[in-house]
């Protein structure tokens, strides 16, 4: 056998109602201070009422940063970590989808009495140093996995994304409460199950670091989120199907940040940064297309996914996976996105930027590849 490391968060509570329970979770890591980062769809629906009925009970203190926006920017990520540095936070938490737990991540790092880093240091691979302040993550979308990955994507730029990535990210606590999702929205609920899927299929084919931990992650996370996203799609209120969506979303989760994702992501997030597509519809709208690409490398792998793809009839993995994008009604065309045909080329050149995913994938790709696979997408 090779040689691998796998990390994880250390601790993960699964409880539906949990979120109620907050304050425990919060005590139990010493916690007087707490700061809460989310965004204002979370605020208005009511998802941290109970959690911060819990915190006041305890005789917490309890501050929050309500202003996350979808794909966060660098100014959103300072003004949040100047707040909790302002109110004294001793604790953070998380609480929402990728985009508030992102935050959350760096913010714990640059609200930190022990922090003398600048935002800008932070990017990249393995540059955070010091300590972090606690940090509990509360997903309430089934999605990005971010609860255990060491990973904060930031908007940097107009179009741009930059990726923080450090041990240091790596939360102490996830707390999965399915209860949280059941009023997520159709849409959302299918685009972030289907992002979820490309985290586990990318881990299992990422060309760096695949192990046999991870292997194991991807596949159950496979199974579980093809057995559930139909049903929590169309049936939101179905709370069996929201917890095997956030355990395999977590589990996808877990894979990926071991064995890192590659093209569909790399080919994805032009999309969103140029025409604000959500992140998981981005990976869905060049699954299909990339997967046939990798095909000729990556098949025998793609041959053992396959069958523990369910509810997207007997075929192969683009089959079912095509299928299941059909099934939960996601657009399917960059056109049906008021994508112009002329703007392909710069899609393909902005993809290229994206080493760092493109290095991960089973086959290369060239500028004229992504341009290809943009032009079967259209
Ligand atoms: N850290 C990682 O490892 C990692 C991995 C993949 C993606 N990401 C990043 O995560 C972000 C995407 O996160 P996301 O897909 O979870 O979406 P998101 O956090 O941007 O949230 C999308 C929308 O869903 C709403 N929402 C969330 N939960 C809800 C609920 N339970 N009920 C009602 N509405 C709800 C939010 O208010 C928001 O409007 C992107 O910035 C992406 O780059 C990070
Ligand atoms: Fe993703």
């Amino acid at each position: 056998m090779r040689d691998f490391t796998f990390n994880t968060t250390p601790s993960i509570a699964m409880a539906s109602g949990g979120a109620a329970s907050l304050a425990a979770y919060c005590r139990e890591r010493g916690a007087r201070s707490v700061f809460i980062v989310t965004d204002p769809g979370i605020i208005k629906a009511g998802l941290l009422n109970e959690a911060q009925a819990g915190l006041v009970d305890e005789g917490l203190a309890v501050d929050w940063f309500s202003g996350v926006e979808a794909d966060p920017p660098d100014t959103t990520v300072r003004a949040a970590a100047e707040r909790a540095r302002d109110c004294g936070a001793d604790l953070v938490v998380g609480f929402g989808g990728g985009s508030s737990m992102d935050v959350a991540k760096v913010v714990a790092l640059l609200a930190s009495d022990g922090c003398d880093q600048s935002l800008e240091e932070l990017y990249g691979v393995g540059m955070a140093s010091g300590r972090r302040l606690p940090l509990i993550q509360v997903p309430t979308t089934a999605g990005t996995g971010s609860e255990v990955t060491p990973i904060a994507i930031i908007t940097t730029g107009e179009t741009t994304k930059s990726g923080i990535v450090s041990p240091l990210l790596l939360p102490d606590l996830a707390l999965l409460d399915p209860d949280l999702t059941l009023g997520l929205p159709p849409q959302v609920t299918a685009a972030t199950g289907i992002d979820a899927m490309v985290h586990a299929i990318e881990a299992y084919t990422s060309a760096h670091r695949r192990n046999p931990v991870s292997d194991a992650l991807a596949r159950e996370a496979l199974a579980q989120l093809s057995s559930n996203i139909v049903e929590a799609v169309h049936n939101g209120e179905n709370r069996d199907a929201r917890a095997g969506m956030l355990l395999g979303a977590m589990q996808a989760g877990q894979a990926f940040a071991n064995a890192p994702v590659a093209a569909v992501h790399a080919l994805a997030y032009p999309l969103g940064g140029h025409f604000h597509i959500p992140h998981g519809l981005s990976n869905s709208l060049v699954l299909p297309q990339v997967l046939r690409f990798n095909q000729p490398v990556a098949g025998a792998l793609y041959e053992e996914l396959a069958p523990l793809v369910r509810n997207g009839g007997d075929g192969d993995l683009v089959s079912r996976m095509t299928a299941l994008i059909e099934a939960v009604e996601l657009p399917r065309t960059l056109r049906e996105m008021s994508i112009s045909e002329d703007f392909l080329p710069t899609l393909a050149a902005d993809a290229m930027k994206q080493q760092r995913l493109l290095v991960n994938n089973p086959r290369d790709v060239t500028e004229a590849d992504a341009l290809a696979i943009y032009g079967e997408a259209f």
